[in-house]
């Protein structure tokens, strides 16, 4: 079969990383894919310039703008939501008024319509308190604030309609689950590093690593989430393509934080890494409908992908840097996702805010993190930098008692 990927990121090079290794595909085509994703897939500018079996879309701008609905109507498969589901990303006070219409748990909230009724409802709020845009906002429209007086720089920083919410506290998960409308499958659970530097520090990005492991989540809490958070959303919405619960483990159970109606990014590299069983056919499964009974299979050693960005990411970057030491990186066994990449006169060079994502595996979550840091270490471009402690909040959860 021939598949269709819809994005240009780390996420889009994992999917078309996996996705040709499978037996039943003939052909990858990407849109518009990026320097990577071209080592294991054909790059075309438009989707509509190729025939696909199947098409799988990665990031939420196409999703919130229809594509599902108009691939649908053209007769052609397609994973992912229809605009109106799309709108659980697309809107956070959408989400959230969904969430407490269904009794889905999520944190006590104020939709603010505009900066008088911000200030009204911050009084509502101990700090510190959460503050949200209403729209997409590629990770960085959420401010946390401690004290009155960053309160008033998010309100200059976030424009529009708000969400004003309680901060919780606890570990987060991400929690992604594929479904065709009535049936979903979970992926294993992840761990995503939202904020750019150590020790969870500085302003959020779009997430500068993540780590899978099945203990992430105990099979009693999956359930839980399942119960209380998915099949709830996919029974309301006939949900098709990947849900994405971004939750908080509180001291009271599992909160929502976030919906996205896709993989998470950096999430999905470390996922797909672990995937052990063909996904191009669930992916063909969930497009027609029919992942009753079906089940994905895991790797039982754990995955980790750092990301390596640009100089000023989060904020402003430059772009066309030479990358060195690609094939280096790849010579110590890890994976290297393009998440920004060009190819440029003289080689791979950078185009994004995050560049790649180097993602590793292993026997333990330790021998995992020292793999994929082994591939980080050998690549080098001016200004880049990463987190060192990707994946080490489950060393302190696994390992505390061993001292490591
Ligand atoms: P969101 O886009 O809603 O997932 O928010 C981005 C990040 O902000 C989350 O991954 C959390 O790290 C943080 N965050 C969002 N909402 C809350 C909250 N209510 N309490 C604490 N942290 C939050
Ligand atoms: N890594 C978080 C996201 O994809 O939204």
């Amino acid at each position: 079969m021939k598949i269709l990927i819809i994005g240009g990121g780390g996420r889009e090079h994992a999917l078309a990383w996996k996705l040709s290794q499978s037996s039943l595909v003939s052909k990858v085509y990407a849109s518009p894919g990026n320097a990577g994703i071209a080592q294991v897939a054909e790059c075309v500018s438009s989707p509509d310039a190729v025939e696909a079996d199947v098409t799988v879309v990665g990031p939420e701008a196409p999703l919130v703008e229809g594509i599902v609905d108009r691939f649908r109507a053209a007769g052609k498969p397609i994973v992912g939501p229809t605009a109106e589901a799309a709108q659980l990303e697309g809107s956070k006070v959408h989400s959230k008024r969904f969430f407490k219409r269904l009794g889905i748990p999520t944190a006590d909230f104020l939709v603010a319509e505009n900066r008088e009724e911000a200030e009204a409802a911050l009084d509502r709020f101990k700090f510190p308190v959460v503050l949200k845009a209403d729209g997409l906002a590629a990770g960085k429209g959420v401010i946390i604030a401690h004290d009155p007086a960053e309160a008033q720089g998010a309100l200059d920083t976030l424009r529009g309609r708000l969400v004003v919410e309680e901060f919780l506290t606890g570990e987060e998960v991400s929690f992604i689950v594929l479904s065709d409308g009535r049936n979903v499958v979970p992926f294993a659970p992840a761990q995503d590093h939202k904020a750019v530097f150590d020790g969870d520090l500085g302003p959020n990005t779009g997430g500068m690593g993540a780590y899978s492991d099945s203990r992430v989540l105990t099979a009693a809490e999956t359930e839980y989430i399942l119960d209380t958070v998915i099949r709830p959303t996919v029974e309301a919405t006939r949900f098709t393509g990947f849900l994405y619960a971004g939750l908080m483990m509180t001291a009271e159970g599992p909160r929502v934080l976030e919906f996205n109606v896709r993989l998470g990014d950096p999430e999905a590299q470390a996922l797909l890494y672990r995937l052990d069983c063909d996904l191009a056919q669930v992916l063909m499964a969930a497009a027609q409908g029919d992942l009753a009974g079906a089940r994905l299979a895991w790797k039982s050693g754990p995955s980790v992908s750092v990301v390596a960005a640009s100089g000023g990411y989060p904020g402003a970057y430059p772009t066309g840097i030479p990358i060195h030491g690609l094939d280096e990186a790849a010579e110590t066994g890890a994976t290297v996702f393009h998440s920004g990449t060009r190819m440029g006169a003289s080689g791979f060079e950078t185009a994004g805010g995050r560049v790649v994502g180097v993602t590793a595996a292993g026997a333990d979550l330790p021998s995992a993190i020292s793999a994929a840091y082994a591939g980080v270490t050998k690549i080098h471009f001016e200004g880049m930098h990463y987190r060192n402690d990707i994946g080490q909040k489950g060393i302190r959860r696994y390992y505390k008692d061993a001292g490591t």
